[in-house]
Parts: C-alpha cells; sequence; structure tokens
C-alpha cells in the first residue's frame, strides 16, 4: 500500500515531475524504425511523456523530434510539407530542419534574418536495433546510446512490436515484475502458444502455484528470483531482471527467443508497451516471425492501420465465457497481451495503490517502487544520475535454471544474469 504522495510521485511523468524527470534521464523508445521507412515520408505525431512532438525524416535521412506545432501561430505541422531538408508549415509556410530550427519565413526579406531567432524544441532521435530512441533530457547530461542485447544482436535476431495500453505507466510495468501471475493467467497459453509451448520448465510452472520470491539488488535495478519445486527436491528458478525505469526481460523457456518490455508513459493515463523478442546467438525463424507478427507470444492484433489492439476495453477485450468455464482461458481473454492489458486497465487509468493488500509475492512491486521513488527524489533533490542510465546497466539477461536447494540464484545464475555476446541464455 502506498500513501497518495508516492502514487502520484510514481505515475506523473509529465514536465516538471519528479518522475517525469526521472524518465527524462535516459535512452527510451520513442517510435519503431518501421514508422519512418523511407526519406521524405510523411511525419508521425508522438505523444511521449506528456509532451506533443513530431517525428519526421528528412530529404537526406535524417531523423528529428521536434515540437508538434508551428511557432507562427500553432498549427500542427503533422499536416506539414517534408522538402528540400526540412518540414514546411502548410499555413505560411515556415520551415523547419531536424533539430527545429527555422530554415525559411517566406513572408518575411531574406535579409531581416528573422527566422534565425525561431526554434521548436526538439529532442535528439537516433536509431539503435529496430527502434528509434529519443533523450528529452538537459543537453548536458546525456548519457551514451543505449545498450540493451536485443537492439545490438544482428537484425534477424531480433523483433519489437508495440501497442496501446490505455493505463498509467506504472500498472502495467507492474504486471512485468510479477511473475506469480503467469501460473494463473497465462496458464492455458503456456502449452499452446507457439513462443511459449514445449519447455520443460512450463510443467513446474503448472505444477507450483505458490512460487517463492526472492529479490537482489543489481546495480541498474533487480533481480525478481520465482522459486518453484522442481524433481528430487530441486528448485526451478525464473529470473526476471528489472532496469530501471522500465525495462523487464521475461525468463526463457526452452530455446523459443526472449521476450521482454518497456513501459513507455504517452501521457499520466496512457502507455506504449514495448514486446520485443530476440535470441541471443540464431536468427529468428520465419515461423516465428510470422507468429510475432499475428499476435502471438507477447505481442498482439491491431485495429489495422494502428497500434491500438483489435481486442480492447471498448469490445471487452472479446472476452469469450466458454472458453472461460472450459479453462481453455483463465480469463477468457486470448493471448498473453491482452490478457494483461485488459486487466490492468480494468484498474482504471491510473491504479489507486492506497487501497491494494499486498502480500508476499508482490515483493519485487514493493522493492522497485522504492527504488524509483528514491532515485527519482535523488535525482531532483542532489542530482544524482539514476540507476539504468549507463549502458553497462543495460547488460543483462533473463534465466531460467533448475538448481539445487542450497545454491543462492544470485550466486549460482551470476553468468548466466550478464550478456555474453555469442552464448545461448540459459534457459529450461
Ligand atoms: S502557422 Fe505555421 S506558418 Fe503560419
Ligand atoms: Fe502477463
Amino acid at each position: 500500500m502506498l500513501r497518495k504522495e508516492q502514487n502520484d510521485l510514481l505515475t506523473q511523468t509529465g514536465p516538471g515531475t519528479s518522475m517525469g524527470g526521472m524518465f527524462r534521464a535516459y535512452w527510451i523508445p520513442a517510435l519503431l524504425v518501421e514508422e519512418l521507412p523511407e526519406n521524405e515520408c510523411p511525419p508521425v505525431r508522438v505523444k511521449i511523456l506528456s509532451e506533443r512532438l513530431l517525428a519526421f525524416r528528412d530529404s537526406n535521412g535524417k531523423y528529428g523530434l521536434i515540437d508538434e506545432f508551428c511557432a507562427h501561430r500553432g498549427v500542427s505541422l503533422w499536416f506539414g510539407r517534408n522538402e528540400e531538408a526540412g518540414l514546411r508549415c502548410p499555413y505560411h509556410g515556415w520551415k523547419y530542419d531536424v533539430n527545429g530550427q527555422c530554415i525559411d519565413v517566406p513572408s518575411e526579406p531574406r535579409e531581416s534574418g528573422f527566422c534565425q531567432k525561431i526554434k521548436l524544441k526538439s529532442y535528439p532521435l537516433m536509431k539503435r536495433g529496430p527502434v528509434l530512441w529519443t533523450y528529452m533530457g538537459p543537453s548536458d547530461r546525456q548519457p551514451p546510446l543505449p545498450e540493451w542485447e536485443f537492439a545490438t544482436v544482428p537484425a534477424d535476431q531480433t523483433f519489437i512490436s508495440k501497442r496501446l495500453q490505455e493505463s498509467n505507466w506504472m500498472q502495467a510495468m507492474e504486471g512485468g515484475i510479477d511473475s506469480s501471475h503467469v501460473s494463473f493467467l497465462h496458464r492455458g497459453d503456456l502449452g499452446t502458444d507457439p513462443l511459449f509451448k514445449g519447455a520443460k520448465g512450463n510443467q513446474y510452472n503448472m505444477s507450483d502455484m505458490q512460487p517463492h520470491f526472492e529479490v537482489v539488488e543489481q546495480p541498474g535495478g533487480l533481480y525478481i528470483g520465482a522459486r518453484r519445486n522442481a524433481e528430487n527436491g530441486n528448485y526451478y528458478w525464473r529470473i526476471t531482471p528489472w532496469v530501471m525505469p522500465c525495462f523487464t526481460m521475461i525468463p526463457p523457456r526452452g530455446d523459443h527467443p526472449i521476450h521482454g518490455h518497456f513501459w513507455i508513459p504517452i501521457d499520466d493515463e496512457t502507455c506504449w508497451a514495448w514486446s520485443y523478442d530476440f535470441h541471443p546467438v540464431r536468427a529468428l525463424s520465419a515461423r516465428e516471425i510470422d507468429a510475432m507478427r499475428d499476435g502471438a507470444g507477447v505481442h498482439c492484433k491491431y485495429i489495422p492501420g494502428t497500434y491500438r489492439p483489435l481486442a480492447n476495453k471498448d469490445n471487452d477485450y472479446l472476452m469469450d465465457r466458454a472458453a472461460q468455464k472450459a479453462g481453455k482461458t483463465f480469463s477468457g481473454v486470448a493471448g498473453f497481451a491482452i490478457q494483461d492489458a485488459s486487466l490492468q486497465e480494468s484498474m482504471g487509468p491510473i491504479c489507486d495503490r492506497t487501497k491494494e493488500n499486498l502480500v508476499s509475492t508482490d515483493n519485487g512491486i514493493i522493492m522497485a517502487r522504492h527504488r524509483l521513488m528514491r532515485a527519482a527524489k535523488a535525482l531532483a533533490d542532489k542530482g544524482v544520475t539514476p540507476p539504468g542510465v549507463d549502458p553497462a546497466h543495460h547488460k543483462v539477461r533473463s534465466a531460467s535454471v533448475v538448481l539445487p536447494p542450497d545454491q543462492a540464484f544470485k550466486d549460482a545464475a551470476k553468468e548466466a544474469l550478464t550478456v555474453r555476446p555469442g552464448v545461448a541464455q540459459t534457459t529450461v
């Protein structure tokens, strides 16, 4: 349970808020590379951390992320003409480059130098892996580019999607930390989803409904270990790294690609659920990619032409009571992603954490909240760089292992929990 001011601190990320200041210390995913597929393609509206921005790719292939609205009289530059190394407002022709600098005001004499005095807010937009990343903080504190493994392996080993989630980012992310819900909410899908089925570890998940949680601090955040019984007194451990502020990686199952997420606030009542899949040592197969595009695993089907899920709150997530009753799905909603989204959105746009009753399986969530609150305050009060900004903190892996009862996961799985290029994931 949290006090109201703690809940506000965690959930508010607009300009001027403490948590907003913290998000602005990191490179965060802004768009899929595929959203700006070629030079002079149509610009894309981007809202992040409650700021309305516009992304475009100019005639020379440079990416820009600038204020959505024209400095003249506030027209949305989404209507703009992307031409000759800039974006031109269609109302009176003012033109901006990828840095938001105004480079032409056709109604004014060129010699007046008027346009040089006009500059829109802008943020860097950089490609790394299948994602365009932005950094929205002070330019003198811009960190090096991120080093997440899914974004640094060869392109044929990685896949990423994003979906609109109609809830605050924090309750969405808490679902990624809470692996105890897998044995309930997702149980019907573990044995059937093409990106999950067949792993030996699935049996342990299904047979032990009372996992014991052990949470260990690591430089960028936490390792959250969920322990279930295996054969002969051994334990099956599923270990989820959480890196601040909002990166998680699901423990692997067999040789399936490893899945994981980022939750990026659009504003305080909606977020992007970014969902990646990668394999550290092999290309994803055509069958795997087809399944991902078709919404299997952690991905989803969309309303065509949008990133809003086809199953959403307006159609009750295509609830199937017969499937619920028959136990085909535990909640009646199909697919991991929408199972999570439906329940997290059902909490209301901003979950009221003054009313919850937490139990021991919520330990990871409790520790993550405290780590976030501490770091946000330390940054706001003393300018301390938060954990997870340093690219060294990105080099974590999830793992699933069977260990003898006397071995602590943090020691026995130490190597498995760090990125080792060219070495496969540790998985059961
Ligand atoms: S509003 Fe954009 S040029 Fe006038
Ligand atoms: Fe889930």
